[in-house]
């Protein structure tokens, strides 16, 4: 790919972990979000066409995906972390985030304090769930392999809340509208493409290509398009 090694020839292939809405989920058969239409400028400016896999997030997270050669960058609202940095590299900085709690309109859940007693879902090797675990210790935390399921915990009633980006529980909220974020906790997050460790090749890349796209206006086309509807 122009240059580049890839793992499938003539492919940009993504790993992701679904379903991250909007950032990354299914849509008509097709992944669709924010994530897949800027990574999808980097294949283009590869000359190749992007292919995504779903893969569990903590296979991201600790470079396995990259180690088996699943695939050349990954994209999956990840936050850029020093843990995770030891093992994976990161583009620079994409977005930026902090970390909500969802709740059901009326369950007078509107900060930290409330939460006592109370069952909050959170999602598996997620920055969410470090900080629940680590910082709101009266809560009863229960994991949840992805999104969609800590979401349909709260809709069953298994759960009163959830810890979960802030992009994605405001994208639920709007659309399901028993449920508000009940207040937010400013972690100061920022997302990151990643590639494997020492691929500083693709890395300096995806820079040069975010660079780009921020300064000519497509950046702000794709996120005009993702969050300002
Ligand atoms: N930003 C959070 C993190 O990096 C959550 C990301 C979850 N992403 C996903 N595609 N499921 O830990």
């Amino acid at each position: 790919a122009d240059g580049i090694e890839v793992v499938n020839e003539g492919k940009l292939t993504t790993c992701t972990h679904l379903s991250y809405k909007p950032f990354q989920y299914e849509e008509g058969g097709e992944v669709v979000g924010f994530d897949v239409d800027l990574v999808d400028l980097v294949a283009k400016d590869l000359g190749v066409e992007q292919e995504i896999e779903n893969t569990p997030f903590e296979t991201i997270t600790t470079g396995a995906a990259f180690n088996n050669e699943q695939c050349d960058v990954a994209a999956a609202g990840m936050t850029i972390t020093d843990e995770r940095a030891k093992v994976i590299d990161f583009a620079d900085p994409y977005f930026k985030a902090n970390q909500s709690v969802l709740a059901k309109g009326d369950s007078g859940i509107k900060s930290e304090a409330d939460l006592a007693g109370k069952k909050l879902a959170a999602q598996t090797g997620t920055t969410g769930l470090q900080y629940a675990e680590e910082k709101i210790k009266d809560a009863e935390v229960i994991t949840y392999e992805d999104l969609p399921l800590s979401l349909q915990a709260i809709q069953n009633g298994d759960v009163d809340a959830v810890i979960n980006d802030n992009g994605v529980l405001y994208d639920f909220a709007k659309e399901n509208t028993d449920y508000t974020v009940g207040f937010d906790i400013e972690t100061g997050e920022s997302y990151g493409i990643a590639v494997k460790k020492g691929n500083t090749e693709l890395k300096e890349r995806i820079n040069e290509v975010l660079k780009t796209a921020k300064e000519d206006g497509r950046y702000a086309e794709i996120y005009k398009k993702w969050f300002n509807t």
